[in-house]
């Protein structure tokens, strides 16, 4: 915090020199409101949860050309909507989603209520000439089945929702359609009301599409949403609920958005990298899409978590619901390595050790520091760690690498080890140091990203 009392402001071209980051984050600059803005203590379940599994499924995964075809393709309103026909969820098993959720170390789901395209998959009265699931072969309410089977799991709930809406003229020309774009707007309210107060707890409401005309960014037309007045409606069914930065509100998190590699120095606020499981770039189901190799997922979420972010892996499941196995398959072995190494993800926080790039990180809980080493030959070639803190304060007690104590030397401010003679190679190898005390950081900086240059 500033002299003033207020968080320090930063624009967005300070924050990318200040981290040198490879972190691209979405919607900075939104409106800001204390009464919406959440304090730390609150954020902190979801901070420990390090991971999240997205869901996007809907018409388009029928089609199989990602969740944009609509548009892209400029399919016919008819021909989109006879979609529905074919919809029938017969593949679809919600606690198979929330049990594979879980195999995959993810501690809570973001599924997509309603994409883009404007097809809602719940009962609900304030859809747009009724296009929703109910409506479908299916006739099924799935974020009921969706809420039920998270909250039975105990997993955190979230939904993501899409405020733009490609059905409305008036989303391509608010000024010229003005009251299109109010229709729009009301479509908006209403489901989010729906989706927050009919399902139980929701913990996390997560935005998309609040740019208007494919133009400018989710914060640029707050003037049309008025993001406070949403969310201010949405947190009184759910007083504790976060809620992410792309309404055109600032939100409880930043947002960083595609699976392109994860650099630059510890981000000082509560973030989220969100990416697809497979290799592509559709967000919605393609056929022969394969999934990231292990080794990439893992090298992500430990450059992710290095930096204090949480990582949300979206899954796209197939036109009838099912999730194609090679992916399941992939989900489990990240979630198998989780297990194993859990201690040394869940719970903890980025540093104290600022990274080096695709060398190593740390990550720490308590009075335990965890090395993430992804290159061990260039994590020598670095000499001693230099600790932020002296060692007088807290010296280190022991060092060890999958259980084994190793021989370590401390000096001044400086630690090193001995990696055991034939120690297996692996994506990541986890040396935990534990100290004498708590490991000592500073306070949560309270800053503003204004997004300005
Ligand atoms: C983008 C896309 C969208 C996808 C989302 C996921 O905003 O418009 O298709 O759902 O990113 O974060």
């Amino acid at each position: 915090m500033s002299d003033s009392g207020l968080p320090r402001m930063m624009t967005g071209a300070e924050l990318a020199s200040m981290l040198k980051s490879s972190v691209n984050f979405k919607s900075l600059g939104g409106m800001r409101s204390p009464v919406l803005t959440l304090p730390g203590s609150k954020k902190q379940w979801w901070r420990d949860c390090k991971v999240g599994m997205f869901i996007h499924w809907g018409l388009y995964s029928i089609v199989g050309r990602g969740e944009w075809v609509r548009f892209n393709e400029q399919i016919p309103d008819d021909e989109y909507e006879a979609l529905t026909e074919r919809f029938d969820g017969s593949g679809c098993d919600m606690r198979e989603w929330a049990s594979l959720a879980k195999d995959m170390g993810a501690r809570y789901m973001v599924m997509v209520a309603r994409h883009h395209d404007g097809f809602s998959l719940w009962d609900s009265p304030g859809s747009y000439k009724a296009f929703t699931s109910m409506n479908s072969a299916a006739h099924r309410d799935f974020i009921r089945e969706y809420t039920d089977a998270c909250h039975e799991a105990g997993l955190y709930t979230g939904i993501y929702y899409s405020n733009m809406d490609w059905r409305f003229p008036g989303y391509f020309d608010p000024e010229g359609k003005p009251e299109s774009a109010l229709r729009m707007k009301q479509q908006a309210y209403d489901q989010v009301r729906e989706l927050c107060s009919r399902y139980g707890k929701v913990d996390i409401l997560w935005y998309d599409g609040s740019w208007l005309a494919h133009k400018g960014s989710d914060t640029s037309a707050a003037w049309l949403w008025e993001p406070v007045k949403l969310n201010t409606m949405a947190r009184s069914y759910n007083p504790d609920m976060l809620i992410n930065p792309r309404s055109g509100w600032e939100g409880d998190f930043y947002c960083d958005e595609g699976s392109h590699e994860v650099k630059g120095s510890i981000i000082p606020v509560p973030w989220e990298k969100s990416m697809c499981i497979c290799s592509g770039t559709s967000w919605g189901w393609i056929p022969n899409d394969p999934p990231l190799s292990l080794d990439r997922l893992i090298t992500m979420l430990v450059n992710v978590i290095a930096r204090d972010g949480n990582l949300l892996l979206n899954i796209g499941p197939r036109g009838d619901g099912s999730i194609p196995e090679e992916v399941a398959a992939r989900a489990r072995e990240f979630g198998a390595w989780l297990k194993e190494n859990g201690e040394a993800v869940y719970g903890t926080r980025g540093g104290p050790v600022q990274p080096v790039d695709r060398v190593f990180g740390t990550t720490y809980h308590d009075n335990t520091i965890y090395f993430h080493i992804l290159d061990r030959g260039a994590f020598q070639a670095l000499g001693p760690v230099r600790m932020p803190f002296g060692m007088a304060e807290n010296s280190v007690e022991s060092v060890s690498i999958h259980g084994i104590p190793v021989d370590f030397a401390q000096e001044a401010d400086t630690l090193s080890w001995e990696f055991p003679q034939g120690l297996r190679e692996e994506t990541d190898t986890i040396v935990t140091v534990t100290l004498s005390a708590p490991v000592r950081t500073a306070d949560d900086p309270e800053i503003y990203f204004t997004g300005k240059e």
